[in-house]
C-alpha cells in the first residue's frame, strides 16, 4: 500500500512521501480554527501567497491582512493569488501588501493595532522558484519576531517554520528555537514540531501563544 503524500512538499532535502502533517500543515491545522472573520493577522514572508490566501480566506471580511516581503517578485504572485477566482477573497482591499522586511513591521503596522495582531505567520527560508540567495536570515528573522510578540494580542499564536536543510537554515532554525525556548513561560507557551525519524533536514514549526494576563478579577 502506498501511504498517500502530503498536498505540502516536506522539503527540498527529501522526497519521502509522508501522511502525518508536514511544519507547514501543522502551523495551518493550529491557527485555522483558532481564527475569526474581524481578526487582523500579519503574513511576515508573503513568498507565494499561500499562506496570506490561508488567513485572508479566515479572517475577512470584517478582519486585516498585512503581507511583509523583501522581494517585488513575491508580492506580486500573492497579489495574483489573491485575485484568483479560486481564492475566494470577499475583501481584497483589506488586504496590505508591503514591500519591506518583516524586522521593520513597527514602521507600517498602525500603532492602534499593537497588542491587538490575532496571528503572525513566518514561513522562513527563500521564494520557491527564484533566487537562493534571497532568504530570511537569523538576524532579521529574530527582530521581526521579538517585535512580534509585543504586537500579538493576548491568546494569540506565532507560528514559525524553519527550513534547516539548506545553506544558514539550520542555523537559523536553531536561533529561533533557542530564543522561542527562553520566553518567560507565565507570558508565553512555545512548542516545537519535528520529524523524529526522516533523512535529511526536514522542516520544522515551532509555535508559540501569547498568554492572557491575570487580572485582579481573576482571583476574584
Ligand atoms: C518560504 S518563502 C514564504 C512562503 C509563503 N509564505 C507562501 O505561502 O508561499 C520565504 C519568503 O521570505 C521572504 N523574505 C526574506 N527575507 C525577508 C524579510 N526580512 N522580511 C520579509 N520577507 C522576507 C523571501 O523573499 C521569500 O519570499
Amino acid at each position: 500500500m502506498t501511504e498517500p503524500e502530503d498536498i505540502n512538499t516536506l522539503s527540498h532535502t527529501t522526497r519521502f512521501p509522508v501522511a502525518l502533517p508536514t511544519a507547514l500543515r501543522w502551523s495551518h491545522a493550529l491557527l485555522g480554527p483558532r481564527l475569526r472573520a474581524g481578526d487582523v493577522v500579519v503574513d511576515a514572508t508573503a513568498g507565494n501567497g499561500h499562506d496570506t490566501v490561508f488567513l485572508a480566506q479566515r479572517v475577512l471580511p470584517g478582519g486585516r491582512v498585512f503581507v511583509f516581503d523583501v522581494q517585488a517578485a513575491a508580492l506580486e504572485r500573492t497579489k495574483s493569488q489573491i485575485f484568483d477566482d479560486k481564492s475566494q477573497i470577499k475583501q481584497p482591499d483589506a488586504i496590505a501588501l508591503i514591500h519591506a522586511g518583516h524586522e521593520r513591521l513597527e514602521e507600517y503596522l498602525p500603532p492602534e493595532l499593537r497588542g491587538g495582531i490575532r496571528a503572525f505567520m513566518f514561513n522562513l527560508g527563500w521564494l520557491p522558484g527564484s533566487d537562493k540567495a534571497c532568504i530570511t536570515r537569523t538576524e532579521t528573522t529574530l527582530t521581526a519576531l521579538r517585535k512580534a510578540t509585543d504586537w500579538l494580542a493576548e491568546g494569540g499564536m506565532i507560528t514559525i517554520v524553519c527550513y534547516p536543510g539548506h545553506d544558514g537554515g539550520d542555523a537559523e532554525a536553531n536561533a529561533v528555537e533557542q530564543w522561542a525556548a527562553h520566553l518567560p513561560a507565565d507570558s508565553f507557551e512555545a512548542q516545537k514540531i519535528a520529524f523524529l525519524n526522516l533523512d535529511g533536514a526536514p522542516p520544522r514549526c515551532v509555535v508559540l501563544r501569547k498568554r492572557a494576563r491575570l487580572t485582579a478579577r481573576t482571583f476574584g
